[in-house]
């Protein structure tokens, strides 16, 4: 896709069939991380080649990392030996790029800079920078934002209790705490997904965790591992919405990470009516995979706040187009986060899917919709915004009339194909330039 490319959606068309979806976000970036760090070799399939992902990878590579690509999803990558990087650490738009490898950084005995677009510049790096600083790295912002300088220091470990139940904070303090002397603990306020604490696990490292209070020991040896990257279920997310409102459609997707952590919209759905069937199928790099079969169900409304929130917390926006489609009111509290992601989620889905019509009461930590409500296809925009300008899409394929989403190649920084997946399966969906 060209970076002006848009989505057209022609509503009506129901989805059937089986497809896979691409790897999990979160774990492919940690896999050649965490790869980096490994002494050997660490042989990764299954890997997502999307924005985000390519991102970290370019900056374990600037980082002296070798690293082969025998395909766009199979890698092998040889660490165990970091490098002063020649210039800066561009992240681009990935927030969990940046964070993570902040923490990685932290440990090392040369200076680095991290950095990224005009959009990961906007969002707030306090929440890595006051705990790394507390363990004693040297790391400093501009304005507690990116760009990101980071000097070499000595680390001790902490007992950190995060104010927010964020994976990110959690990776980068873990992170530096493998280079620090000491123990260092993590609190978590909410049961923020758990696939650092899983994959420094299987490469050797003393990590405990009760699911609450993560105590991990510093070691320098981290063994390489094969690793299969499970499919996405952030990415499912917006399949799976899509079979339940459009009517007729009957879908089934294979290989989703069912990881507990990150399934609360398998629960939110379910409580809403959804006919999902799931079942495990094995277990792929230390997390849970399996099928999930979705069909066009009658939705109605329900209330979302508390320990599932971090459990699906990037699957709010697909959330508010299900919710569209529910009867009855649906009440979301205590996802305030959804205002610091790439773009503030909550305010850019109610102000884009009122141009379809839609009336979604905006709260300061979420927001209430009383369903059902026909949406009419539009021009919206993503925002450059990958989940925004998938879950307009979806939206606009359960609306009265064609859609068109602006800014759409974004949907590639992290579900590349999203539109050729959705054809596949039979939507009407084709990617096409801006109309002039
Ligand atoms: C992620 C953690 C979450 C999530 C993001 C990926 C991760 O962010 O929204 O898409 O891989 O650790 P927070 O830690 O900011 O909640």
């Amino acid at each position: 896709m060209a970076a002006s490319d848009c989505f057209q959606v022609v509503p009506g068309h129901p989805l059937s069939g089986t497809t896979t979806v691409p790897g999990d976000k979160s774990i492919s970036h940690r896999a050649v991380m965490f790869g980096a760090l490994a002494k050997g070799v660490t042989h990764v399939r299954g890997w997502l080649a999307a924005g985000d992902t390519e991102a970290s990878l370019a900056s374990i590579q600037a980082l002296g990392v070798a690293v082969e690509r025998h395909s766009r999803s199979e890698l092998t990558i040889h660490g165990g030996q970091l490098h002063p990087p020649q210039g800066v650490l561009n992240l681009v738009n990935a927030g969990t790029g940046i964070r993570l490898l902040a923490g990685i950084m932290c440990g090392q005995p040369f200076e680095s800079v991290l950095d990224g677009s005009e959009q990961l510049r906007r969002r707030p790096m306090k929440r890595i920078i006051a705990p790394l600083r507390d363990m004693g790295a040297e790391i400093s912002g501009v304005n507690d934002r990116a760009p990101l300088t980071v000097k070499p220091a000595a680390l001790r470990g902490i007992r950190y209790e995060m104010p927010v139940a964020s994976a990110q904070v959690k990776s980068a303090v873990l992170l530096a705490g493998l280079f620090a002397q000491g123990q260092t603990t993590v609190v978590q306020p909410g049961p923020a997904r758990d696939h650092t604490e899983r994959m420094l696990s299987a490469m050797g490292v003393s990590i405990q965790s009760d699911g609450r209070e993560i105590i991990l020991t510093p070691t320098a040896d981290l063994k390489a591992v094969d690793l299969t990257v499970p499919g996405d279920i952030s990415s499912a997310a917006f399949l799976l919405v899509a079979g339940l409102i459009v009517p007729g459609s009957d879908i089934s997707l294979t290989g989703v990470n069912l990881n507990a952590t990150r399934t609360g919209i398998l629960d939110v759905l379910t409580t809403m009516g959804a006919n999902l069937q799931v079942q495990e199928t094995g277990l792929e790099a230390g997390e849970p995979v399996g099928t999930i079969r979705v069909r066009h169900s009658a939705l109605k409304g329900t209330e979302v706040g508390g320990s599932v929130v971090v459990e699906m917390i990037d699957e709010f926006p697909i959330l508010m187009v299900a919710a569209l489609a529910a009867e009855g009111r649906t009440v979301v509290r205590d996802a305030q986060e959804l205002r610091v992601k790439e773009t503030d989620r909550i305010a850019v889905m109610v102000k884009e899917l009122a141009k379809m019509g839609a009336n979604i009461a905006e709260t300061p930590d979420g927001f209430v919709i009383d369903g059902t409500q026909q949406l009419h296809g539009a021009t919206v925009d993503g925002h450059d915004d990958h989940r925004i300008a998938m879950s307009l899409s979806v939206a606009g394929m359960a609306a009265l009339g064609e859609t068109t989403v602006l800014d759409a190649r974004c949907a590639g920084d992290s579900f590349p194909g999203f539109a050729e997946t959705m054809s596949a399966l039979g939507a009407n969906i084709h990617v096409a330039p801006v109309p002039a």
